[in-house]
């Protein structure tokens, strides 16, 4: 069972285990040294007490352990969703879990009509997050595999889905 959490200033060492050489190799960016990692908690700890909140970095945990961070930005033109896990516990469905609870974050709380994700295209893996999280494919856009999902449609009377608002005319 994975736990979804904000982040706090002594998670810098945690951080930069996540973003080891492995895990940012498709990421177009190296891993994070001790410096980078302390201050990317103090970003992630400033952006969760702004008003309007523009910035979820969440931390993704286990048994108190932290493994992961799971991102969503309101900051852009579309929400984005995005992802890391420390490599040593890909493959154990902790990815999926946590980009399907940062979406239903975004979908009931925050009320969001549809979020956004994007991989590389040698990062199959990444892909098949976004499918089983309830993301679906839209295509390439500049070099990168794109995604979008909406809010699960609430079921008409005999159980097929109403339209999404904005699938109506
Ligand atoms: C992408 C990433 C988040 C996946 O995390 P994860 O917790 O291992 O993913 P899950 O366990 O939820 O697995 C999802 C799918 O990927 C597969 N998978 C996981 N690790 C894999 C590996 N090393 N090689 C091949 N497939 C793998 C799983 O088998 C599963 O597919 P399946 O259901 O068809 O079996 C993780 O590999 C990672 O952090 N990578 C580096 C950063 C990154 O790529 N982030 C995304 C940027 S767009």
């Amino acid at each position: 069972m994975i736990e979804l959490r904000e982040l706090a200033s002594d998670d810098a060492i945690a951080l930069r285990n996540i973003y080891g050489p492995e895990s940012t190799r498709f990421l177009g960016r190296g891993a994070m040294d001790a410096a980078e990692a302390r201050s990317c908690t103090r970003d992630a700890v400033a952006a969760a007490g702004q008003l309007p909140r523009t910035l979820y970095t969440l931390g993704l945990t286990r048994k108190g352990d932290l493994l992961g961070v799971v991102k969503l930005r309101l900051d852009r033109p579309a929400a984005t969703v995005s992802y890391i896990l420390r490599a040593d516990v890909w493959g154990r469905g902790y990815a999926t879990e946590g980009v399907r609870r940062i979406l239903a974050l975004g979908f009931d709380h925050l009320g969001l009509p549809v979020v956004h994700a994007k991989h590389h295209p040698d990062n199959p893996t990444s892909g098949r997050v976004l499918t089983k999280a309830g993301f679906t494919p839209t295509g390439r856009v500049s070099g990168f595999e794109t995604y979008l999902a909406r809010p699960r449609q609430p079921l008409r009377p005999d159980g097929t889905p109403s339209p999404h608002q904005s699938d109506r005319p």
